[in-house]
């Protein structure tokens, strides 16, 4: 198992209430095996399109950052005329999460269980399963467990394991389609819709690893046992990755909607005082430490405070750090990792996270928070994918959240409190292939 995966998954078994993805890594503490995957959740039932139903039942909504209800993606797909295809979207770029190399290290086959599975309700005869190839641990470990399948003959569909571009954007669902089309791994766009032609211009269904593993327990043990965990409008367990001033940062699987209280518990409880937390990821919302942990840890838990769980990212900032900085940095990565294509990523993003790097550093202008504030509203809604919307998101809530540092800033210069958070290089993109 890859190095992050295993110090990720520590606190995996102080969670609270049922524990299901990573049941089997809970009793055993290593990686389920064909045999050992087999033994404890049976082999995968034959249900075809009546999973579609069931998904729907289930309230399953997808694990990859938008939470759209899956039953609906998989009967659009099922409902074309042409045979269709699957991605299952294992590329994880969030930097600060963790959960779906966790997931893949310890239960691939449930992944797979779920992604052909899901290729039998919509019609498929494909499963492209990606991730990035950096991750050659990983890529090993996948083509290993596909290995082990393929010698039992145990799926009627055919799995392909792919290594894309590593980047924050080529993950994005469009531009996972637009490489197996044998293009550059950069995001299309809104049109076509995928589910109408995507690879090969088939009907494509493209679901996060995790929204996969569910589905394979959703179609083992069905709605109503689903829906016993987590909340009647977010039923069902989610993974979450708890990073930042934690006891023991780590991968957790907790019931959806629970408190942000809680799962802060879950890790340990804050390691110091905490200022702030980024909920979602980069691509999150920045909310005060004590409005956030009264908070319900869903889509409508967060909504009334702007926030999304997205791909189950919990940051916890130290009152010691300084979440401007902290911000800026993140704005640089996600700025040096758009795709170039559209305005907002060739001439907006750099401009926001230069004027913010200028706040963060102590060296604002006159006019910068007022030109801030109007880039940043500029962003959302002009690229042809959300990248742009998401920077503004962490943008626009850092500027809320920190709102007497950004005073402090502006008249007194930098706070002298260091950024904490680790954030990857700023190397811009530049493998797209
Ligand atoms: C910039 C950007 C990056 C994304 N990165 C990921 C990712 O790393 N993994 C993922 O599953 N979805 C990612 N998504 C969402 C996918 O486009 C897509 O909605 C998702 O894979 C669908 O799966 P789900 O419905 O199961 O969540 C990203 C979206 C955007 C706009
Ligand atoms: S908004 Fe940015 S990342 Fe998205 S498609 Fe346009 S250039 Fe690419």
């Amino acid at each position: 198992m890859n190095p992050a995966a295993a110090s990720a998954l520590r606190q995996t078994s102080e969670a609270p209430g049922p524990v299901r993805l990573l049941e089997a890594w809970n009793a055993t503490g290593r990686p389920a095996g064909l045999t050992e995957h087999l033994e404890r959740h049976g082999p995968p039932p034959g249900v075809g399109a009546s999973l579609i139903e069931a998904v729907e039942q289930a309230g399953l909504t997808g694990r990859g950052g938008a939470g759209f209800p899956t039953g609906r993606k998989l009967r659009a797909v099922a409902g074309r005329r042409r045979r269709a295809v699957v991605v299952a979207n294992g590329m994880e770029s969030e930097p600060a999460s963790r959960k779906d190399q966790t997931l893949l290290a310890v239960a691939p086959h449930l992944v797979l269980d779920g992604a052909v599975l899901a290729a039998q309700a919509v019609g498929a005869g494909k499963v492209h399963l990606c991730v990035p190839r950096t991750r050659t641990g990983q890529l090993r470990e996948l083509a290993s467990a596909i290995g082990e399948r393929r010698a039992a003959e145990m799926d009627s569909v055919h799995v392909v394991l792919h290594a894309l571009p590593h980047g924050y954007v080529t993950s994005e669902s469009t531009a996972l389609v637009h490489w197996l089309n044998g293009g550059t791994a950069r995001p299309l766009g809104p049109h076509p819709r995928t589910y109408e032609k995507g690879v090969q211009g088939r009907p494509t269904l493209v679901q996060n690893v995790e929204t996969l593993a569910h589905l394979a327990l959703v179609a083992r043990h069905g709605p109503v046992w689903f829906r016993e965990a987590g909340t009647a409008e977010t039923p069902g367990t989610t993974l979450v990755t708890v990073a930042g001033a934690v006891e023991n940062p780590g991968v957790l699987e907790v019931e959806a909607g629970i408190m942000i209280e809680e799962i802060l518990r879950c890790a340990g409880g804050p390691a110091e005082p905490l200022q702030a937390v980024l909920l979602g990821g980069f691509a999150g919302t920045w909310l005060p430490a004590d409005r956030a942990v009264g908070l319900p840890f869903s889509r409508s838990g967060l909504a009334p405070a702007g926030a999304a769980p997205g791909a189950g990212v919990v940051i916890a900032l130290p009152q010691d750090a300084c979440g401007l900085a902290a911000t800026a940095r993140m704005l640089a990565y996600l700025a040096a990792n758009g795709a170039e294509q559209c305005g907002p990523c060739r001439f907006g993003l750099p401009a926001v996270a230069a004027d913010f790097t200028a706040l963060a550093e102590g060296h604002a202008d006159a006019e910068l928070l007022t030109r801030l504030r109007r880039r940043v509203d500029l962003l959302p809604g002009r690229g042809a994918c959300g990248h742009p919307d998401g920077a503004a998101r962490l943008a626009s809530s850092a500027l809320t959240a920190f709102a007497g540092d950004v005073e402090h800033h502006r008249h007194h210069g930098h706070c002298q409190r260091p950024p904490v958070l680790p954030v990857p290089c700023e190397t811009q993109m530049k493998e797209w292939r």
